[in-house]
């Protein structure tokens, strides 16, 4: 979650034409990122393992962010308000009412206008390996009231390739990138 200081750096960093597949960290690595490029940010995980280990990396790069431990579906708690909120691969583990309960949480952290980047398992992936596939209806369904869709388009996980784990071949697990705004009201 971040409060910008410099849009035009994460405006680039989106700029979906010019990065087809995304990276994906393990332990808010996404949040490391912004708070390298200068941006106020926030990264939870509802496990310690995670926000500990994040923690540790933002004291060895001198990064300045929060890391809380808490749950995803319980964001109306945080007194705070954000202007972008990024979720690159945990919107897939939630069942259809968790991720209404996630959804309706977010509309409450983001400012009216904020957007939400969303990166999830796609059903263009084939197999049962790994988490829920996602299917561009579903996104429509979740977004359908009090958002604006704008933009959903296939993309790519970028996974270390293991030779021990062939799950996922071709360039990594197909996914959504979603942009998605939250209504002015
Ligand atoms: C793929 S990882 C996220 C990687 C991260 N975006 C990055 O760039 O490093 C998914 C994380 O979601 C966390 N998670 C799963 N359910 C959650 C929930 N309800 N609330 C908060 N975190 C959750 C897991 O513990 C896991 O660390």
């Amino acid at each position: 979650m971040a409060n910008q200081r410099r849009p035009k750096t994460y405006s680039r960093k989106f700029n979906p034409s010019a990065e087809p597949r995304r990276a994906v960290g393990k332990y808010n690595d996404d949040t490391l990122l912004f708070a390298k490029r200068g941006h106020k940010v926030t990264g939870i995980d509802f496990l310690e393992e995670p926000i500990h280990i994040a923690k540790q990396k933002a004291v060895e790069r001198k990064l300045t962010a929060t890391f809380l431990v808490m749950d995803a579906l319980k964001l109306a708690d945080l007194p705070e308000h954000f202007d972008t909120v990024i979720d690159s691969g945990l919107f897939h583990v939630f069942s259809y009412d968790d991720r209404h309960r996630y959804v309706d949480g977010l509309a409450s952290v983001l400012k009216p206008g904020g957007r939400f980047y969303l990166l999830c398992f796609s059903d263009d992936e084939p197999g049962t390996i790994g988490p829920r596939r996602v299917s561009e209806k579903e996104i429509r369904e979740t977004f359908a009231e009090g958002w604006q869709i704008q933009s959903i388009e296939r993309s790519r996980y970028e996974v270390r390739p293991d030779p021990n784990d062939p799950s996922f071949k071709d360039g990594g697990p197909k996914a959504w990138f979603v942009v998605v705004c939250r209504a002015m009201y």
